[in-house]
């Protein structure tokens, strides 16, 4: 870079470097992210087709989930690195709404290059931006209708549509909305992370099925131990079930077979111990995080109490939850209120393949904080995608219970937006009102790619909702592209809310870039 003007030039960055001003920055940077939308573009709606996404590894996904096609993507592009990060926010924050993000801030930028073009400063198309957003925001909140048990299903449903569970859309988002009730009654708020997920590894969607409690994936130690456990108590050791092993190492001497035989018995009795212990609390399945001694291992066994080791800390964690019950660092330290209670344990051995594990779940518990959906299917590609539509739906739905509130889908809330903006734009006198009108077109976005999805024509579309708008309609595209009230399509209203205002911040952050120092020369 240098000063110019017949003075010597000051150098300041490498040679190489390439800086790019004014208008041009705003054109990379938009054309980034118009190809970053339109990429996401065929996924969007109910009648969004899939990406495989193949790594150099191997591994394919094939998947219509926004945030696993963006996570996926290894993105070089300092702009597109900016929507990678706006869509993990959008994800962090809902779980869904992805794909309505980026292609609302796909649509914001777009907009705003012709606007640009016209020469309008970027600060003002920034001020009309946020403007409409505020006045978007409120208005949302006028038009959230109250959650009710029948709309509650339909969020669950909405956020799981045109992925992979949506072969199984009746049952699975029963399950959703049940388990997020279960745990709910057991916890401080409906959450997500209070239900896990199993892949049984056969059958199809449709044998998905609630374990009110957890399933694991271990072999069962001894041939012969109790199968079909009820109504028990369980214990949950964080460490080993066995001696405590010196941390140093020592000798010792031993001089006659007397001196043998009492450090034998002394060992012996040690494990006693540790078996004693555990018989006196009647906990009939001990679950550990380490390793088990044979002996007290077969002595338990004898005693038809079944141990599973080396269990990984959030299975125990899970199983802790489920349960009611603490992990406790030895069975010697244990009180009765660490122990935990199940209405069933059962197991069942993998004949169909030949891996050492057994299928062992610890079901009906009592109250349980954490419950489990076993999704039916290969556990392949197609079930992995399935598991992503329960988890945005299982994140939708606790939203929506939480908040008490809903919008309506299928682009109708964002086509009441873009009628309020246009209305409030009537009474902005400065240029910030071109703005406004840009922000409501881009809102209609969402409208137009469910219609060209769905193979309508998204402009005709789009005019027939501006007049249902302003006749004071509540209407959006459905299921067929065609205009419609969408009455069982409803999200809940942070994913709508949320999704806006990030779409608009990030868009609003891209245009205050005035110049790109790209050391790579590019
Ligand atoms: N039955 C339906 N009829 C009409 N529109 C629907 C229907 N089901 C869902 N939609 C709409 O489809 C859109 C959601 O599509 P999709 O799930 O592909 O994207 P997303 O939720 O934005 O992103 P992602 O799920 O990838 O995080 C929403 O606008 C929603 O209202
Ligand atoms: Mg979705």
């Amino acid at each position: 870079m240098s000063d110019g003007a017949g003075k010597p030039p000051v150098v300041i960055v490498k040679e190489q470097t390439n800086v790019t001003s004014g208008t041009d920055v705003q054109e990379k940077l938009i054309s980034a992210s118009e190809v970053f939308a339109n990429l996401l573009k065929p996924t969007f709606g109910p009648r969004g087709l899939d990406k495989m996404m193949y790594k150099t590894d191997g591994n394919t996904a094939v998947t219509n989930d926004g945030a696993k096609i963006v996570s996926e993507l290894l993105v070089k592009h300092p702009a597109a690195k900016m929507l990678v990060s706006m869509c993990q926010s959008q994800e962090e924050a809902c779980g869904d709404g992805v794909t309505t993000t980026m292609l609302l801030c796909g649509a914001l930028l777009q907009e705003s290059q012709t606007l640009l073009r016209k020469g309008l400063h970027p600060l003002t198309i920034i001020g009309g931006y946020r403007k409409s957003m505020y006045s978007a925001t409120s208005m949302l909140d006028n038009i959230a209708t109250p959650l009710s048990d029948e709309k509650l299903n339909s969020v669950a449903e909405t956020a799981m549509i045109g992925k992979g569970a949506e072969a199984s859309l009746e049952l699975l988002s029963g399950i959703v909305v049940n388990t997020l009730k279960t745990t709910s009654e057991n916890t401080d708020y409906p959450a997500a992370e209070h239900v896990s997920m199993f892949k049984s590894g056969k059958g199809s969607l449709s044998d998905s099925r609630v374990i009110n409690g957890v399933a694991l994936r271990r072999r069962i130690p001894l041939d012969g131990l109790p199968n079909d456990i009820r109504d028990s108590k369980i214990a949950i050791i964080g460490g080993d079930l066995k001696i405590r092993s010196m941390t140093r190492d020592a000798q010792i001497k031993i001089a006659t077979p007397e001196q043998l035989d009492s450090f034998v018995d002394a060992e012996r009795r040690r494990k006693d111990q540790i078996v004693d212990a555990i018989l006196s609390t009647e906990a009939s399945v001990v679950l550990c995080g380490g390793e088990v001694d044979k002996d007290i291992l077969h002595a338990l066994a004898d005693s038809e109490v079944v141990v599973i080791s080396e269990l990984d800390e959030r299975d125990l964690r899970n199983a802790s939850e489920a349960t009611s019950s603490n992990i406790i660092d030895s069975i010697l330290d244990a009180s009765p209120e660490d122990l935990g209670s199940f209405g069933s344990f059962a197991w069942e051995r993998n004949e169909s393949t030949d891996m050492v594990e057994d299928i062992i779940r610890i079901d009906d518990c009592p109250s349980p904080a954490l419950v489990t959906i076993e999704v039916g299917g290969d556990g392949k590609e197609a079930t992995e995608e399935a598991i992503r539509g329960i988890y945005d739906s299982l994140r939708a739905t606790s939203l929506a219970m939480s908040e008490e509130a809903v919008l309506p889908g299928g682009g109708a809330a964002h086509s009441m937006i873009a009628h309020h903006v246009r209305t409030q734009m009537e009474s902005e006198p400065g240029r910030e009102r071109i703005a406004m009108e840009a922000f409501a077109r881009a809102m209609e976005t969402i409208p137009a790619v469910l219609a060209e999805n769905s193979g309508q024509n998204p402009l005709d579309k789009v005019l027939n909702l501006r007049s249902e708008a302003r006749n004071g309609n509540c209407v959006g595209i459905n299921k067929d592209g065609d205009i419609s009230s969408v009455g069982g399509v409803w999200h809940p209203k942070s994913v709508i809310s949320d999704s806006l205002e990030t779409a608009t911040e990030t868009a609003i952050s891209m245009l205050r870039i005035d110049q790109v120092v790209s050391a790579r020369g590019d």
